[in-house]
């Protein structure tokens, strides 16, 4: 932790951070930069790790503002973690002292409920803060508990925390709800400790998901359909310390590649996974830029203000990503016409579109629906980030702008997207922190 405070200056949930961004929009990007591993595929195997007194050994894992809070968590449990030579994060849990999750912690960091289910399992108690409302709607955790409770755990809701507690989770019959992607990685790693069989039916099918199951099986576990509707687990006694590379992050690729397109640039993405971004590549391609994928890159060019409008409605797996749909939403309003951007996973995620229309965007939000109107160019203007992809949202529009905008309160960005300043330098924008 002290090295990544050190070498990125990170602060922890510092609400007076006073870093901010300033970038001259006009470079067209080009070059090559290689993706970094994915938070979201990170974050549950970390909160996996209680799952086992072996050590568990991570190549890959991005360094980021929620992966320095998940490390904050384990550590404050009594986790163990150390960086070799090779930079290779080893986390042991086998002293474990604490079982709980702090407010303080996450309410910087929703994906702290992730450490509930493997907690329980393990050692039959969790004490965890109740997640707030949060920038992009109440989010609540109603699956994740009713499907903890279906496995045997009492829970109870004390002084804003949830306390779990369970003897031996026993293997269920579980339909989720709704989908939900850490709630269905929280209960598929409770049920992987869990006496006998475990069935999750209308589970999330995001690639991170199948991640998850892939480093769980790695430990051990008998984990059988993570990517399609349902998964089944046989519940094993114990698991084993492992090795494991984090997956690329398949919405930073993104992020950069619309990067490009905007630009008018061409840039080439390495250390991707392709097939895992059809949904993103193919609405790129829509928009008029030329894609080239390589073994494990991808290259976008794109010419300058020929962007075509895309019309963009968002959905859990295959769907397209709503963690995608800020940096679109730039896009479109660069566009030659008109399109329709629907936000159907989250309530309330369009915060960014004030902001961008004091850029000169031409958006109106009604209800879930954002309709954007093309417009020539954009002019720099101070403007505020309020949640992760937002941030990349303005980002990507001072890109574009003629002149200096001025991004502040940037740490939301540092939460999900490793140095991009140091990233789009290397491609030739003018970005510094
Ligand atoms: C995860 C991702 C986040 C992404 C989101 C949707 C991580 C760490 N975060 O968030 O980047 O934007 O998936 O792809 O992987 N819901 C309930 N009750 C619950 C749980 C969810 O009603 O108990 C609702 C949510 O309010 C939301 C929808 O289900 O409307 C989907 O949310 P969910 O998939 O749970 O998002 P996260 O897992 O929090």
């Amino acid at each position: 932790i002290a090295c990544f405070k050190l070498e990125y200056k990170i602060s922890i949930g510092n609400e007076l951070n006073m870093e901010k961004l300033r970038i001259v929009g006009g470079n067209k990007l080009s070059g090559s930069i290689s993706c970094s591993g994915a938070k979201n595929a990170a974050l549950p195997m970390l909160a996996a790790t209680i799952l086992t007194d072996q050590k568990i050994t991570f190549k890959n894992l991005p360094y980021l503002q929620d992966i320095t809070t998940m490390f904050e968590i384990l550590g404050s449990m009594g986790a163990e973690i150390t960086l070799n030579e090779g930079m290779d994060f080893i986390i042991s849990t086998s002293k474990l002292h604490d079982f709980e999750a702090r407010y303080e912690l996450v309410k910087t960091m929703r994906a702290s409920i992730l450490v509930l289910g493997s907690l329980v399992a393990r050692y039959g108690f969790a004490r965890i803060a109740l997640p707030g409302g949060c920038a992009i709607g109440t989010r609540p955790v109603d699956f994740h508990l009713d499907a903890l409770a279906k496995l045997g755990a009492k829970i109870e809701l004390k002084n804003g925390y949830i306390e779990a507690t369970a003897k031996k989770l026993i293997g269920c019959d579980i339909n989720f709800p709704g989908v939900s992607v850490t709630g269905t990685e929280n209960i598929m790693m409770a049920a992987v400790l869990a006496k006998g069989q475990t069935i999750l039916r209308n589970v999330a099918k995001e690639p991170e998901v199948e991640d998850l199951a892939n480093f769980l099986n790695s430990m051990g576990a008998k984990i059988k359909g993570a990517g399609s509707d349902e998964i089944i687990i046989d519940g094993v006694d114990n698991l084993n310390g492992t090795k494991f590379s984090i997956p690329a992050d398949r919405i930073e690729a993104g992020t950069y590649l619309v990067a490009a397109a905007i630009t008018g640039g061409n840039v080439t993405i390495s250390n991707v996974q392709a097939p895992r971004m059809n949904n993103i590549l193919d609405k790129l391609k829509l928009s008029g830029a030329t894609i080239n994928i390589g073994k494990d890159n991808i290259q976008l060019s794109m010419k300058k203000g020929s962007i075509l409008p895309v019309d963009i409605s968002t959905a859990p797996f295959p769907g397209f990503p709503t963690d995608m749909q800020a940096q679109f939403t730039v896009l479109n309003a660069l566009s030659k016409g008109s399109s329709v951007v629907t936000e159907n996973v989250f309530e309330n995620r369009f915060m960014h579109v004030q902001e961008l229309n004091r850029m000169g965007c031409d958006i109106t939000v009604k209800g879930s629906n954002a309709f954007v109107k093309g417009v020539g160019s954009l002019n720099g203007a101070p403007v505020m980030a309020t949640d992760l992809r937002a941030s990349a949202s303005l980002i990507l529009a001072g890109l574009c702008a003629n002149g200096e905008t001025i991004v502040d309160r940037i740490y939301h960005i540092d939460r999900g997207y490793e140095r991009i300043e140091e990233k789009l330098s290397y491609l030739g924008a003018d970005i510094t922190r």
